[in-house]
């Protein structure tokens, strides 16, 4: 018995926005269906929305970090400190991730302290309980997750849980107007979140019985491969349409905030376009300079013509995906400032036809910027029996692979052999949570490299491009009898490292991957030692976190 405070963050790649609701709590996961406090964003400046930016000042005690509109401020007069759109590069394994992971981190830092002005993160009093929820799109996979994850926690976050962005819409929906928005049994809803960085699909089907959890299906088409279709890319389209006029040296010198503004003459346009415009003209900042833009919808219908033909590529490569005709869509919940572009309702129109004559099929938040963030804040109402609207069962965006790159792998014979296919742990579409029954057994044989020692190296890959994700080693020490005998002329270069592989797996319901792996190194038919590890594919390191310039 108590109250539970939840804290819901939409982290943008351009903007982010905070919610908090309580509720109160009966224990067992269980809250009262009757918020205490609905959820309510959080105002920066008098916005619903931050903008996700830094500006890494000089590292002067002066002139520290600054975060949102004062990062935008101070990039207008030193733009080469300003950072915005890191969070496309959240769980990479370079450098750039490894950035992206502490402005990331320095950044939800800043949220916190805001939110502690709302929320009592700090002094949670007898019986008061803090939940985080941070969301995520749908197609980030194990590392990408990850990365979030540990973000949020080492920026000082209590109990955090991931939530899909597209379903943290759909949670808004459904809470925010219980009446209004009723899907009907056995029907299909399709989320559509148009962000800044990604668009996301997710297909949550209805269950035919009341009692029964309805099933989300997360889909990312991906017909060209490593395509990406958000707010930014068509700035880049129009920035380099729009900088053929300008000056090459400050476009260079002034890349990033050029890029910014750009992005508000964008909006500009589509708004005017959305409001029936032909044209649109404005100012921008350019270097030291002010300068006119205009341009027509015949322009951008040239120099963004196939852009915006793809976006129906995608819808029909989300349907194929799902396994769903168009017509068993029955409602569609549109969000994201990407979504407002004038050219979406038509091609959804084009391709949905019943929606847009249905009445209360399409919907679109009265305020779209905060719902992925109310959603998050709903999460407890969610996950209490009492919320009226079950947890949704999932099913997993990517599949997941085993891999054993053992690079010089060779043959009984001695014949060097490719690299073995890597091996499918779960497909997409895989319900959610998964664990392999018993451990998966593989044999590996490869030849000795070191004297000294001896590795076997064991990879997981996620997504239909098999991304890697972190990858294990296993390193043996040689005996010295061993070390002694290899170094003899007739020994012979064909020997062998023999490895035997035991997996056990496990894949929560947020695609997050748990393994016991044991390997078993053979000499001579007999097993001589043996190593377990537990892994948690996990990108945060205790070292190595302190390459940037933070
Ligand atoms: N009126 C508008 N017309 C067209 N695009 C717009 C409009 N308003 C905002 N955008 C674009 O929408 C994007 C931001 O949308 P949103 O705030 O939903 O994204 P985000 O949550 O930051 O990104 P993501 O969800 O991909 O991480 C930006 O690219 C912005 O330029
Ligand atoms: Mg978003």
């Amino acid at each position: 018995m108590g109250t539970v405070h939840t804290i819901g963050i939409d982290f943008g790649t351009a903007n982010s926005c905070v919610a908090f609701a309580s509720y109160f709590d009966r224990g067992h996961g269980e809250v009262d269906p009757d918020p205490l406090r609905r959820p309510q964003v959080i105002q920066f400046q008098n916005r619903d929305t931050v903008p996700t930016c830094i500006h890494l000042g000089d590292r002067t005690p002066q002139n520290p970090p600054a975060f949102g509109p004062a990062a935008e401020e101070r990039a207008l007069f030193d733009p080469g400190r300003f950072y915005t759109g890191f969070k496309l590069y959240l769980g990479r394994q370079d450098k750039a991730g490894e950035d992206a992971f502490q402005m990331t981190k320095h950044f939800l830092q800043f949220l916190r302290a805001r939110i502690g002005q709302f929320v009592p993160i700090e002094g949670a009093g007898k019986g008061e309980r803090i939940e985080t929820v941070v969301g995520h799109p749908v197609q980030w996979n194990a590392d990408q997750r990850n990365a979030t994850l540990h973000a949020a926690l080492e920026a000082g976050f209590p109990s955090v849980r991931l939530e899909e962005e597209s379903l943290a819409a759909l949670y808004c929906h459904v809470f925010d107007e219980r009446m209004g928005f009723s899907p009907k049994p056995g029907s299909y809803v399709l989320t559509v979140d148009m962000g800044g960085g990604t668009t996301d699909f997710a297909f949550l089907q209805i269950p035919e019985e009341v009692d029964q959890r309805p099933i989300s299906i997360p889909v990312h088409p991906t017909p060209q491969e490593g395509r990406t279709y958000g707010g930014r890319d068509l700035d880049i389209m129009l920035f380099n349409h729009l900088a053929q006029q300008w000056d090459p040296e400050v476009v260079r010198t002034h890349a990033r905030v050029l890029l910014r503004e750009v992005r508000k003459f964008k909006e500009g346009f589509s708004n005017s376009l959305a409001d029936g415009a032909m044209e649109y003209e404005s100012v921008l900042l350019v270097g030291n300079a002010t300068r006119r833009a205009r341009l027509t919808r015949v322009e951008f219908e040239q120099v963004a013509d196939e852009y915006i033909r793809y976006f129906e590529v995608l819808i029909r490569g989300a349907l194929e995906e799902a396994g769903l005709r168009p017509e068993q869509v029955t409602q569609l919940i549109l969000t994201g400032g990407h979504s407002r572009w004038y050219f979406v309702e038509r091609i959804l129109g084009k391709v949905f036809p019943q929606l847009f004559v249905g009445s209360r099929t399409i919907f679109r938040h009265s305020h779209p910027e905060q719902s992925v963030a109310r959603g998050l804040a709903y999460d407890p109402l969610v996950r209490s029996s009492r919320g009226g609207f079950l947890p949704p069962m999932r099913r997993a965006a990517h599949p997941v692979y085993l891999s054993i790159p053992a690079k010089s792998a060779v043959g009984l014979d001695g014949t060097p052999i490719a690299d073995p296919d890597p091996v499918l742990l779960i497909p997409r579409g895989q319900l959610l949570p998964f664990r392999t029954e018993a451990p998966l057994r593989f044999r590996v044989d490869q030849a000795s490299t070191g004297t000294q020692e001896t590795q076997v190296k064991i990879q997981f890959l996620s997504g239909q491009r098999r991304a890697p994700l972190v990858d294990r080693v296993a390193t043996f020490q040689r005996g010295f009898w061993e070390q002694v005998i290899s170094k003899f002329p007739w020994f012979g270069s064909t020997k062998l490292d023999r490895f035997e592989v035991l997996v056990n797996f496990q894949v929560d319901e947020h695609e997050m991957i748990l393994a016991d792996l044991a390997v078993t190194r053979f000499l001579g038919g007999k097993p001589v030692d043996v190593q377990k590890q537990r892994m948690r594919v996990d990108v945060v390191s205790t070292q190595g976190r302190d390459g940037t310039e933070l």
